[in-house]
């Protein structure tokens, strides 16, 4: 019988502290109006200084967990999507498995920057599609808040902290129909953060250096981001044997709403179908897609039997989406 991987629990978390468009005017040269406008972002939240990507991860993670109706001694598989783990190694996902106190099963990061959950969960639907795991705990989490230059208006009015998380189980029908994964590294100067052992942080470092922050040349990632995610509807449909009108909710890695919408028209999708978080809480990068996704699935607007596609454009460049039969 073929084997295939479903949803059966999400779980997110947002830490307390929030920090909304007024507090960045007192921080930046900016305007509330002017990034609502460009971004549709009103609000973001950010770990407290002793809190890191694991501490946010595993309380989406036990969040995930209790919703599946599984016991965290069931999860034989964990993936942690991140792009600011809190350590060279071991993981974050080794040492999320240390607070969950599991022990033995395969337990790995996934480095794809903000389409790092869609490459987690088509790698944990693979696992399990071939049998070599049954309940997979996938986790996108972030404290992009610590690579962000707070002086520059135009990376710090984007981005935020947060976590989201699933857990993938067998099933005997689908659950996740297919996956589809790109990566395109050429554009690597577009959207970066440049620090990193080449570049030696090995060595005792006097000071603030602009490379241990995101850079980005907003203007070009905003238009391949539109042009790829255009792309890979079309591929992702066409593998799936699905129409347009098949699909009852849009997914969308939560970065900016103006990108959200092109997709959705893309799509001939009414916004009343797209899930939109990224007023609440910014870009989270891997953990976007997961936070909006229980956010659908929490306040019942996602209903078991609909069918989802999630997508998914980031650093790298990466792009990737899913389409599941919740
Ligand atoms: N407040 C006020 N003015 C600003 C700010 C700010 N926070 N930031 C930039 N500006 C100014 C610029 O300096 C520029 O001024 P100028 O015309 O005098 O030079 C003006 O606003 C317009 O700047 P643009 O960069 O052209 O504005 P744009 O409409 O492209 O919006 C934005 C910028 C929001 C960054 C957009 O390009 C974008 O969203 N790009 C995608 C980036 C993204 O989402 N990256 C995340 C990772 S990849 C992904 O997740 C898709």
């Amino acid at each position: 019988m073929t084997q295939y991987s479903s949803i059966a629990g999400t779980g997110a978390y947002l830490p307390e502290k929030i920090l909304t468009n007024a507090d960045l005017e007192k921080m930046v040269d900016t305007t509330d109006q002017w990034i609502f406008e460009r971004t549709g972002i009103r609000k973001r939240h950010i770990a407290a200084d002793d809190e890191f990507t694991v501490d946010l991860a595993e309380q989406a993670a036990r969040e995930a967990i209790e919703r599946s109706g599984l016991a965290t001694g069931d999860i034989d598989l964990v993936i942690v999507a991140t792009t600011t783990p809190d350590r060279v190694f071991p993981s974050t996902a080794c040492l999320l498995q240390k607070r969950l106190d599991i022990h033995g099963p395969a337990a790995f990061d996934v480095q794809a920057v903000c389409s790092g959950f869609v490459y987690a969960l088509s790698i944990a639907d693979k696992f399990i599609k071939t049998g070599s795991a049954r309940h997979a705990l996938v986790v996108g989490a972030e404290t992009l808040s610590r690579i962000i230059d707070w002086s520059d208006r135009s990376t710090c009015v984007l981005f935020g902290d947060g976590a989201g998380a699933v857990v993938l189980s067998a099933s005997e029908s689908p659950g996740i129909l297919s996956t589809h994964l790109h990566a395109d590294g050429q554009y690597d100067d577009l959207l970066t953060v440049p620090d990193g052992i080449a570049s030696g942080r090995h060595k005792i470092k006097s000071g603030q250096d602009a490379n241990m922050y995101i850079q980005m040349k907003g203007n070009e990632v905003f238009r391949m981001a539109v042009m790829t995610l255009g792309r890979i509807v079309d591929e992702t449909l066409e593998a799936a044997n699905l129409d347009k009108s098949d699909i009852d909710w849009l997914v969308p890695h939560q970065a900016n709403i103006r990108i959200i919408n092109a997709t959705a028209k893309k799509l001939n999708m009414p916004l009343d179908r797209v899930v939109t978080t990224v007023d609440q809480h910014g870009n989270t990068s891997a953990a976007s897609v997961p936070l909006a996704l229980h956010a659908a699935v929490s306040e019942g607007a996602i209903k078991k039997g609909d069918t989802l596609l999630l997508e998914a454009f980031g650093g790298g460049f990466t792009w990737g989406s899913a389409i599941i039969r919740y």
